[in-house]
């Protein structure tokens, strides 16, 4: 799958293992930043990664802060992105299953490297219900459509 992937500082460390854990399961991994541990804006990267997702240029994408909020917080605000804060396994594959989730949010100082891999592996392999979770995605995406056109 092609991801893309994004932290800031609180989320470097946990960024840089996940990415090489997804390398070896065979994923299509591209960086947005940031590169270390020195303080950024986290909306700056949720913003570049939640763009990539909704131009389609990538498959899912995975933003990291220290609590996984602010990310999710930016990233929802980019067209056709749902973003969802995932903190166990049950919420990472709910996520996917009834929301259809496109980004994962997760904390790199409220998880350990194992919880945030286990997350992120169901959160990949999970897909989507459909049915009536369609219907309901689909009032938010129409939703967001009207808006933007009002702007
Ligand atoms: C940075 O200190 C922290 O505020 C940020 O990583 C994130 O947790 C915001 O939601």
């Amino acid at each position: 799958m092609r991801i893309a992937i994004g932290s800031d500082h609180a989320g470097f460390r946990l960024k840089e293992e996940l990415k090489q854990r997804l390398i070896e399961l065979g994923h299509e991994v591209k960086d947005f930043g940031t590169n270390s541990e020195k303080a950024v804006d986290y909306p700056d990267i949720a913003f570049r990664v939640a763009r990539e997702v909704s131009e389609g240029n990538f498959e899912r994408g995975i933003l990291i802060c220290g609590t996984g909020i602010g990310m999710c917080i930016a990233a929802n605000k980019v067209a056709g992105i749902r973003a969802a804060l995932c903190w166990d396994e049950r919420t990472a594959e709910l996520s996917r299953k009834h929301n259809d989730s496109n980004i994962l949010c997760l904390g790199g100082r409220v998880l350990s490297k194992r919880e945030a891999m286990r997350i992120t592996e169901v959160w990949l392999i999970t897909k989507f219900e459909g049915n009536r979770h369609l219907r309901r995605v689909r009032k938010i995406m129409e939703f967001e459509q009207r808006i933007n056109k009002s702007d």
